[in-house]
């Protein structure tokens, strides 16, 4: 194979209470890419639409990405990339971590998949390290496994898939502002006390525990981030108004997407999962602020090929 054209999914990070461990991939929303082989070697970003983001190799999150990989791989030529972005750049819903891991899946399919998922999470969190200053695996990690995802260890890395509940779908609001998760990583505070650390591995464990066992008020139950999301919801206009509203239609939990502005909420079938959209479109009408909703199942296989 010379050329692949591929989906790479969105993915909601953090999910409340997993801050930069844990992630899940969306099916309805996220890029297109196509990925060729060149003799030369190298990796040239030959179109870049729906975005205005950077065509340079090493200030690209996909070019870097693909240089991580090249430095490992025993291939002479290089690789061709088109990136046809529909997810918006600081959205809060994966945009870099889609054309990383874009870049390298491809890759490692026109090559014969010469190495493991794992890896290739690695080299896409070079793509991280370029887009926010830190090479954070959640949204990565979602986007090359598929359904949800924990990092249990950033060194050594240790990826672990979670199970995904059937009838679980996710709503996003993007209200039409633009946080970058550099921005936003740093006004958090670096120490947290043992008493909000219990609290927050208490609705981790719980979260797991819910998603594993489809213990659906189990998993509305732990949705809840007692460290991060108090600093971060202060950048986020009408953030109380939407929790409180989707709560009030019926979902399990919502909280911010990755760093935001994006705001994310559980639901258990699509019938809630509309409702939910609606409430959190009508505190945005109210307060005049334009934006964006999604509605999605989860997406259990990651990136796929399309024709
Ligand atoms: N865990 C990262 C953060 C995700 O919250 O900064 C960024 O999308």
């Amino acid at each position: 194979m010379e050329e692949i054209k591929i989906f790479c999914p969105a993915t909601i990070a953090n999910i409340s209470c997993g801050f930069d461990v844990l992630g899940v991939a969306l099916d309805s929303v996220g890029d297109e890419m196509v990925i060729r082989k060149t003799s030369k070697k190298g990796i040239f970003i030959t179109k870049l639409e729906g975005q205005d983001l950077p065509m340079e190799t090493d200030r690209n999150v996909a070019g870097v990405a693909g240089l991580a990989f090249l430095a490992e791989s025993d291939y002479e030529g290089g690789f061709e990339i088109e990136i046809y972005k529909k997810i918006k750049a600081g959205s809060g819903i994966g945009s870099s971590a889609a054309s990383s891991t874009g870049a390298v899946w491809a890759m490692n399919e026109l090559l014969g998949r010469p190495f493991s998922t794992s890896k290739l999470v690695e080299f896409s969190m070079e793509g991280e390290r370029l887009a926010s200053g830190v090479a954070h695996a959640d949204n990565v990690a979602p986007a090359l496994f598929g359904g949800f995802t924990l990092v249990r260890s950033y060194a050594p890395l240790d990826i672990v898939p979670i199970n995904c509940p059937a009838e679980l779908f996710a709503t996003v609001i993007h209200p039409q502002i633009e946080i970058k998760t550099s921005d936003s990583r740093k006004i958090l505070k670096t120490n947290i006390t043992l008493k909000e650390g219990i609290k927050q591995w208490g609705n981790l464990g719980g979260l797991i525990a819910g998603l594993f066992t489809e213990d659906y008020d189990l998993i509305g139950r732990s949705l809840v981030d007692h460290i991060v999301e108090p600093i971060r919801s202060i950048l986020i206009p009408g953030f109380n108004d939407v929790k409180t509203s989707s709560l009030a239609a019926g979902a399990l939990g919502c909280g911010i997407s990755g760093s935001g502005p994006s705001i994310f909420a559980f639901s258990r079938g699509e019938a809630t999962a509309e409702k939910v959209a609606q409430a959190m479109k009508d505190v945005y009408q109210k307060i005049g602020i334009d934006h964006d909703v999604h509605i999605s199942k989860i997406n259990t296989e990651g990136i796929r090929e399309i024709k």
